[in-house]
């Protein structure tokens, strides 16, 4: 079964694969997006060494040179999605957007280097990736961190990766929808809309992409225009994870000085998280920079933070939180509690389990020592491939398939997790 599914696994990845780049999925997804490369490329190193690295080089060929690494490069056209490089028109020789997505690349790096069979190789290629990476750290905290705080900010839910979120849904009636004007969704045109986000948000999506545009994409403006401005501990938690082992890449490779700043930096980060901690719900929460405020909402972007060398005593309480959820799912992990009135089983990320997020958290897991609640999440992760094959995300109480079909990513996280178990020699 276990050798099946691999097969599969890596069918997918050959389907997707564009040669020097993979799209998530064709149809709905049909450029490269920033998270799941470098998420996908793990899986990738398991098929081709060699290929995994040239997913992350591709990224990183598109990085702007302020620094930052834009979430969808537009390789070629193709109108099956909107809003595309005639909406952003970011003036980029190749098109991209002009907003980010998680920093998961410094994390995938790190571990194509440690499992590397060809060292030489691996070594050459993170050694050039490294500044790259860096550069992308210093502008998060240039662009989003302006009066220092230790923690950066999302100005657009798709930076997020989690587009939907109930997280942004009081800050998101700040952003208006005047002036929108008349767009064709083309996400409709490939999947369920009992799935997606709704009109109402896309709208929402559009304005703030008319904003940032008619800044002309300048970083040293966008934060402050922004009325979206949130401190996701999640996305900081990524931010966080890729410091740390960028330190560890440089300091292997003899980068002494980077080594410190990134370690200082992450210092920094895991200090301030703490002040995003709650007691009542036993999770951190996100900050809404604009009122100055916590947002309670219960979603999986508090229980991510486990990823990135919390202390002791917040991943001990995240492991117990996700067992109590184990109790309320058929599958882990919901990205939103169950008990919520928001919570939305098949609505992208109000409540489906996504196998990338399952992967991050039960990493972070492992490490603190919680190998129990890991191995559940693992074995649902599989469980869900087996009945419901490799979809874009999952009903955490039925296991339906939702979103995308024959997704990269989840076929990179399930190679992954058969690797990992043992499952697959
Ligand atoms: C989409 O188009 O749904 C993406 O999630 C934006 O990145």
């Amino acid at each position: 079964m276990s050798t099946n599914i691999f097969n599969q696994a890596v069918e997918i990845l050959a389907r997707n694969d564009q040669g020097h780049y993979t799209v998530p999925t064709h149809g709905l997804y049909p450029f490269q997006w920033n998270w799941d490369s470098a998420l996908s490329s793990l899986g990738q190193y398991y098929v081709d060494e060699s290929r995994a690295w040239t997913e992350i080089e591709t990224l990183f060929a598109h990085q702007w040179d302020d620094g930052m690494v834009p979430h969808i490069i537009f390789h070629k056209d193709d109108d099956g999605y909107y809003p595309g490089p005639e909406v952003w028109q970011t003036n980029r020789p190749v098109p991209t957007t002009g907003i980010t997505q998680p920093p998961v690349a410094g994390f995938a790096v790190r571990r194509l280097l440690e499992r590397a069979k060809d060292t030489e190789m691996a070594r050459r290629r993170a050694a050039a990736l490294l500044p790259k990476i860096a550069a992308w750290h210093d502008w998060f905290y240039k662009a989003r961190d302006p009066e220092n705080t230790g923690l950066v900010a999302i100005l657009h839910p798709w930076e997020s990766g989690r587009d939907n979120s109930v997280d942004w849904d009081a800050a998101f009636e700040r952003v208006p929808t005047e002036g929108v004007g008349e767009f064709q969704r083309r996400d409709l045109n490939h999947t369920n809309p009992a799935h997606r986000p709704t009109q109402e948000q896309y709208k929402r999506y559009i304005w703030l992409v008319q904003l940032f545009r008619g800044l002309n994409w300048d970083y040293t403006k966008l934060h402050d225009a922004s009325p979206f401005q949130v401190v996701d501990p999640g996305f900081n938690a990524i931010l966080l994870r890729s410091s740390q082992d960028l330190a560890a890449m440089a300091e292997s490779l003899g980068e002494t000085e980077l080594a410190a700043k990134e370690r200082t930096r992450s210092d920094k980060g895991l200090r301030a998280l703490n002040d995003l901690w709650s007691e009542k719900r036993q999770q951190y929460l996100c900050y809404d920079r604009v009122i100055g405020d916590v947002i309670d909402s219960p979603s999986i972007g508090g229980l991510l933070p486990v990823f990135a060398h919390i202390d002791k005593e917040h991943s001990t309480a995240i492991a117990r939180h996700i067992d109590e959820l184990g109790k309320r799912v058929k599958y882990l992990v919901p990205s939103h509690h169950p008990d919520d009135e928001n919570y939305d089983g098949a609505r992208y990320w109000r409540g489906p389990a996504w196998l990338i997020v399952n992967y991050m958290i039960s990493d972070g897991l492992k490490r603190e020592g919680h190998h129990d609640t890991a191995a559940r999440i693992i074995s649902d992760s599989v469980k869900l491939i087996e009945t419901g094959g490799f979809a874009e995300y999952f009903d955490p109480m039925t296991g339906e398939p939702c979103g995308g079909l024959h997704f990269t990513w989840t076929a990179a996280m399930v190679i992954e997790f058969l690797k990992l178990t043992g499952e697959v020699a």
